[in-house]
């Protein structure tokens, strides 16, 4: 969205710290022997906290307050008490919410406890790859730049980029113009980063796979090539210098 005044801006800070919060909170929780169900429900009472409604839940009609992806999963993990999360387990957890009108996505991948599958390399990647997107994203300068930059570095680091999934404009709702900011260059889109427009920047860093695939569930997505997937996801207002990141608080990079 648009940011035209203060309180729009508030809006936004609001709503972001609430998402950013929850985030953070989850991810301390988690822990081995736990479902992934009781972490979810855990995560949608921080939200009602806050006041916010659950994103997903609300908008899409999914079985759960947040998007828990284990492992094998790429996103929109369905949150079950089946699923018993395990030390070493690569884990997703993406937050997005809505608060007095205003929508704030974030997300973040992490190793639970000690790495024993050797995942921790891929989340740093990720990480390393979001925070080089940043970097590049002002007022005026093309998404499809900041993709070549993204997928650059995921290269870079040896590994490549999922090309079905991308970040998006949020604010108003949970997914608006401009809806395709992907981890790679397409030359035919002309679209430029706007000054004082609300983004969420999400990678998509995987070992083998480059395309996501839904499961018979109708939600959870997995790679089509087989391996593992990180994400990191900040929502930020575009500036004329370096962007606001209005989710800083979900501390993903610590
Ligand atoms: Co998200
Ligand atoms: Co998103």
């Amino acid at each position: 969205m648009s940011i035209n005044n203060e309180a729009e801006l508030l809006g936004m800070q609001k709503v972001s710290e609430a998402v950013a919060f929850t985030l953070k909170a989850m991810r301390k929780h988690a822990r081995p022997g736990m479902s992934t169900l009781e972490l979810d429900v855990f995560g949608g009472s921080l939200l009602k906290q806050f006041g916010a409604k659950s994103a997903p839940f609300t908008t899409y009609g999914f079985p759960g307050f947040t998007c828990i992806s284990v492992n094998h999963e790429v996103a929109h993990g369905i949150p079950s008490n089946h699923k018993i999360l395990k030390e070493g387990d690569l884990v997703n957890i993406d937050v997005s919410a809505e608060l007095n009108g205003f929508w704030s996505d974030n997300g973040g991948s992490f190793v639970l406890g000690k790495d024993r599958f050797g995942h921790q390399s891929l989340v740093d990647a990720s990480k390393q790859v979001l925070q080089k997107a940043l970097l590049h994203i002002k007022g005026g300068v093309k998404i499809a730049d900041v993709g070549h930059v993204m997928e650059t570095e995921a290269r870079r680091l040896g590994y490549k980029v999922i090309e079905n999934l991308a970040g998006h404009g949020v604010g108003r709702s949970l997914h608006e113009a401009p809806e395709n900011i992907l981890n790679y260059r397409v030359r035919s889109n002309k679209q430029r980063f706007k000054k004082n427009t609300t983004v969420a920047i999400e990678t998509f860093i995987a070992s083998h796979s480059t395309i996501a695939v839904e499961q018979n569930d109708g939600w959870t997505l997995v790679g089509n090539n087989g391996g593992f997937v990180c994400q990191h996801e900040h929502t930020i207002l575009v500036t004329d210098n370096a962007p606001e990141i209005l989710t800083r608080a979900n501390e993903i990079w610590s």
